[in-house]
């Protein structure tokens, strides 16, 4: 999740890309950079931190020109950097581009290209985009970025400069957005619409696979194949507040409809094409290595501590190795059993947050292997670890975690599958299924999103109530305790998970008429023991909202409301389940007017104990 952006007119292009730069500073990132053209040649300025760290630069290495590109950058392929910092060139400089996604088949190309001579600069999945244009290029700008376009594969927005067009830049898209800014005699390329917004606010909207050739006076928009695309302008009606939200409320509300962009490039890379088999080139585990851990511990805190939970559960039925779950800051004073046997898992979206940092340093110092699942690349747990499985969630900005928890699952789904696999502890065929059912998340995620009208029905008509109880078994329990959290921090409403069984031995007390239970009825297993706790809790007169798989035919006649979701294996149903209770608490915080992405006391990265 980058900031992309570009110009092309009469002015300075890098009073523009520093203004355009920083409007995209609200979404956090560890290094920025400008390339401009000067009529002659190409020069970069670009380093590791804030934009004023770039600024600074600037002020002492002016460039000077009418045509420029720049990027934010938040890493992933390859830590934060001068180096790894964008815009990147190819061996000779001539081209130069800044890219937002992950090329995939970055190594493959890598590869090749090093074959044929080319040196590379930086550890980044970008920069092959640079040498394979250098490659290809015969003296035909669009031609050859064509070609670029045609060997690689994952998601991108790229926008292309060459020492020979001082005249154009080219852009393209595939599963990450990208604008064009129409001016007067002037255009401007962004990732995002805050940054073009203060200078025009009519815009092409690029869709995938459309490539633009944008020079000062016009923007001409075809296909790969060259076929031209006529374009509709769409006019900004946003203030900039707004855009830097994407039109959307809040963060948060636009981060719970990132999830299945970010959950489909968690995956890009990790699940092997056939779907045989999980691919951690991070990790490259093998069988002796697998067979000396006998324990793991996962350590995290709050969400991610509600995913370590759901982790547990994966990786001891599927690996079938022990699992214990810590909150982090009750770890270190329980003198832990962790030895060199033992594979500590540490979980945390900013990577930063102390108390998990001090669980990994002992857990470090008792010998255990370390493992972080972290959101940010460069954070001071992805360093502590000694080996880390990044979430390529983006940067998440609301308090309240949606998409690093849906993320979260996905990497313990996707670690504990390869462990198993490893281990020999699963059957091909399960393997392929759960593989095949992971691919289908992002659109049934979508299919949820599609369809929120029911749930925020529901919160409005429940987000008065002061307290809610949420209740599930198995799995359902965890979602049960993330959707429980969720309500808590941002709606300020009194809400208390209890795994369904449990409630008869103390909590039914609490149910009376009109209480709102959510019940969690997504697992087969267990499903018609969580009905009989959905019957005790209706005797008491409660309101229930079921969450169930579609075709559950039953539910409906135990229930007053039910929230279906499409229907997955039970070990990826928490991954869809929790989307409507994110929708849920969010709905509700907002029906009680609270501060939905910076709820009371609360911060989003907690670096005291
Ligand atoms: O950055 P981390 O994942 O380490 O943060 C851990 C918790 O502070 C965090 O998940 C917190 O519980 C969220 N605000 C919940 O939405």
């Amino acid at each position: 999740m980058c900031g992309i952006v570009g110009y092309i007119g009469p002015k300075q292009a890098s009073t523009f890309l520093i203004e355009g730069l920083s409007k995209l500073e609200y979404r956090g990132y560890d290094s920025a950079g400008i390339a401009v053209h000067d009529g002659n040649k190409i020069t970069i300025e670009k380093t590791i931190g804030r934009l004023a760290n770039l600024e600074q630069k600037l002020e002492h290495h002016k460039l000077e020109g009418s045509l420029g590109i720049g990027h934010t950058r938040w890493a992933t392929h390859g830590r934060p950097s001068d180096v790894n910092s964008h815009p990147h060139s190819d061996c000779t400089g001539n081209f130069v581009v800044v890219h937002n996604g992950i090329i995939e088949n970055y190594m493959h190309l890598k590869e090749q290209l090093i074959a044929k001579g080319h040196v590379f600069t930086s550890e980044t999945d970008t920069e092959v985009v640079a040498h394979l244009l250098e490659e290809y290029y015969d003296g035909d700008f669009e031609a050859s970025v064509k070609r670029v376009l045609g060997d690689i594969s994952g998601s991108y927005a790229l926008v292309f400069m060459s020492k020979f067009e001082p005249n154009k830049i080219i852009c393209t898209k595939q599963d990450n957005p990208l604008v064009i800014g129409l001016g007067e005699g002037e255009n401007f390329i962004a990732s995002d619409i805050p940054a073009i917004i203060n200078r025009t606010r009519r815009t092409y909207i690029l869709s995938d696979g459309e490539m633009a050739v944008v020079t000062k006076d016009s923007v001409w928009v075809t296909n790969r194949q060259g076929v031209p695309i006529t374009k509709k302008v769409f006019e900004v009606n946003w203030d900039a507040e707004a855009a830097e939200k994407g039109g959307y409320e809040h963060f948060m509300i636009k981060e719970i409809y990132e999830q299945p962009k970010a959950i489909r490039e968690t995956m890009t890379s990790r699940l092997a094409k056939d779907n045989s088999h999980i691919i951690f080139d991070e990790l490259k585990w093998t069988k002796g290595e697998l067979a000396a851990i006998k324990k793991v511990v996962i350590v995290a805190c709050g969400t991610a501590y509600h995913a370590g939970i759901v982790g547990k559960y994966y990786i001891e039925s599927l690996a079938r190795i022990p699992v214990e779950v810590d909150v982090a800051s009750e770890f270190r004073y329980r003198f832990p059993l962790v030895d060199e046997n033992t594979l500590a898992i540490v979980i945390s979206q900013s990577g930063e947050t102390l108390d998990t940092l001090a669980a990994l340093k002992e857990a470090k110092r008792l010998g255990a292997t370390t493992l972080a699942i972290t959101n940010v690349v460069g954070s001071s747990i992805s360093r502590e670890a000694d080996q880390v499985v990044y979430t390529w969630a983006g940067p998440e900005i609301a308090v309240a975690s949606t998409k690093a928890y849906t993320t979260q699952l996905i990497s313990m789904a996707m670690l504990s599958i390869y462990m198993a696999g490893i281990r020999e502890t699963i059957s091909a065929e399960r393997s392929q299924e759960l593989i095949s059912g992971l691919r289908n998340l992002p659109t049934q995620v979508h299919e949820i999103l599609e369809d929120v009208e029911p749930i925020k029905t529901f919160a409005q008509q429940y987000g008065f109530n002061e307290d809610v109880f949420f209740i599930g078994r198995s799995l359902d329990y965890a979602v049960a305790l993330e959707g429980a959290l969720k309500l808590k921090e941002i709606s300020y409403i009194h809400a208390e998970a209890y795994a369904a069984g449990e409630l008869k031995h103390g909590t039914l007390a609490l149910i009376i008429e009109g209480v709102p239970v959510i019940a969690l009825a997504t697992q087969h297993d267990v499903y018609e023991k969580t009905l009989s706790n959905i019957k005790e809790v209706k005797a008491r007169d409660a309101v229930v909202i079921g969450i169930a798989q579609q075709g559950d035919d039953q539910i409906k006649k135990y229930v007053d409301h039910t929230i279906f979701i499409p229907q997955a294996d039970k070990y990826l149903a928490p991954i869809l389940a929790v989307i409507p209770l994110q929708l849920l608490s969010y709905y509700a915080a907002v029906t009680r007017g609270c501060d939905v992405d910076k709820p009371r006391n609360l911060a989003k990265s907690v670096t005291v104990e």
